[in-house]
């Protein structure tokens, strides 16, 4: 009996080790050949790998710097948010969010979300003020949001659209990619994302050249053109995590078609089951970072199926307004964020699953109903 086939064996949550085992004969090529090239820092790769992002994202410029947190950061700080004013930003997503907000002096305002986890801009509309300057749309789990309802809402309101895309690469809305909407984007390559790097890495999006000068500046020491201008960070990603993310790029498409036929198959499987499924628009092409089930026993069935060797994680099992952070706020003004929290788990979805490890997690599923 082999790994696979073996029930007691714990099926791997995100497949990374299986990602490297299948890329391993050029990744180490690649790798090495930045050890002997000795630049380990602003090497020609990392420049080579902008050009792929900006390309694969519809945009002009992407500039690579140390996280996925530092990116949104440094993008909120590059549209001109800072003390005193307010940025909008969904009430469930990964903690980076609402911390890179509150980093940059302004106080994130937290809004509830829709059925599918993105912002709610008919709640977000009735948050905006006179300090309003951003919105931070969350692409949550690898789903996109309307670009088009987006960039309505910021004309229609005055505010820049900041997007959270950390967990979106390769996710369309029509015409439009993730990472390509709004004033800004930010990327995260943190190691459980679609495109991970061999530890912390992200990138800025845009299409304004003001924008991408002032991220390059804060990536290092704020110089520019040999003068050191302004206090800035120190951020940069490394020309190795660059070779790792190249290469990974070329496969991207193809573990993304795999992952949606995953989703396609557990979609389906559980369509009779007392569980609440995503539900895709028809003009998205969701990557499925996450595939998400809002199950009303959700602590026993992680446990049934944690039992069983099928790892499952919860997110996010507490939404912003409650995170002591940011002052607790009361319930009731995010409803669907409450529910989402109090219900979510998480599969296993990554490309490099086998056929027999998804009929056995589809199994675990349907064994806690039986
Ligand atoms: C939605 C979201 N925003 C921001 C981040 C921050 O990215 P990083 O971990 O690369 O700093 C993450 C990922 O961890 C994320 O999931």
């Amino acid at each position: 009996m082999n790994a696979v086939s073996n029930p007691a064996h714990v099926i791997d949550f995100a497949g990374i080790k299986r990602e490297h085992a299948e890329l391993a004969d050029v990744l180490n090529a690649r790798i090495a050949e930045v050890m002997a090239s000795g630049q380990m820092l602003q090497g020609p790769g990392v420049v080579a790998l902008e050009q792929s992002l900006a390309l694969a994202c519809g945009r002009a410029e992407a500039v690579c710097v140390g996280s996925g947190t530092d990116a949104l950061y440094f993008a909120l700080l590059s549209v001109g948010v800072g003390p005193g004013d307010e940025v909008i930003v969904p009430d469930i997503s990964f903690i980076a969010t609402a911390a890179a907000v509150a980093r940059t002096g302004a106080r994130p305002v937290f809004v509830d979300v829709d059925d599918a986890c993105l912002l709610d801009l008919e709640a977000a509309g009735r948050a905006v003020t006179p300090r309003t300057k951003a919105v931070v749309m969350v692409q949550l789990f690898g789903a996109m949001s309307d670009p088009e309802a987006l960039r309505a809402f910021g004309a229609a309101y005055g505010v820049a659209i900041i997007e959270d895309a950390a967990q979106a690469f390769g996710a369309t809305h029509g015409e439009a990619a993730a990472g390509g909407v709004g004033l800004a984007s930010a990327l995260s390559f943190d190691p459980m994302k679609v495109l991970s790097a061999p530890g912390s890495g992200g990138a800025v999006l845009t299409d304004d050249a003001s924008i991408a000068a002032r991220v390059r500046r804060l990536r290092y020491h704020g110089r520019e053109a040999g003068d050191y201008v302004e206090p800035g960070y120190n951020s940069q990603l490394s020309t190795l995590a660059a070779a790792v993310l190249s290469t990974k790029l070329e496969r991207q498409t193809d573990w993304a078609a795999r992952r949606a036929r995953i989703a396609e198959r557990y979609i389906h499987e559980f369509s009779d089951l007392p569980l609440e499924r995503p539900s895709v628009s028809p003009h998205v092409r969701h990557v499925w970072h996450k595939f998400v089930l809002r199950a009303a026993e959700r602590d026993r069935f992680m446990a049934h199926l944690k039992s069983v060797g099928v790892p499952t994680l919860a997110h996010y099992p507490r939404p912003f307004h409650r995170e002591p952070m940011f002052g607790v706020a009361a319930d009731g003004l995010f409803p669907n964020a409450v529910r989402h929290a109090g219900s979510t788990l998480s599969l296993p979805i990554h490309a490099h699953l086998t056929e027999v490890e998804v009929e056995r997690i589809i199994a675990a599923v349907r064994g806690f109903f039986a």
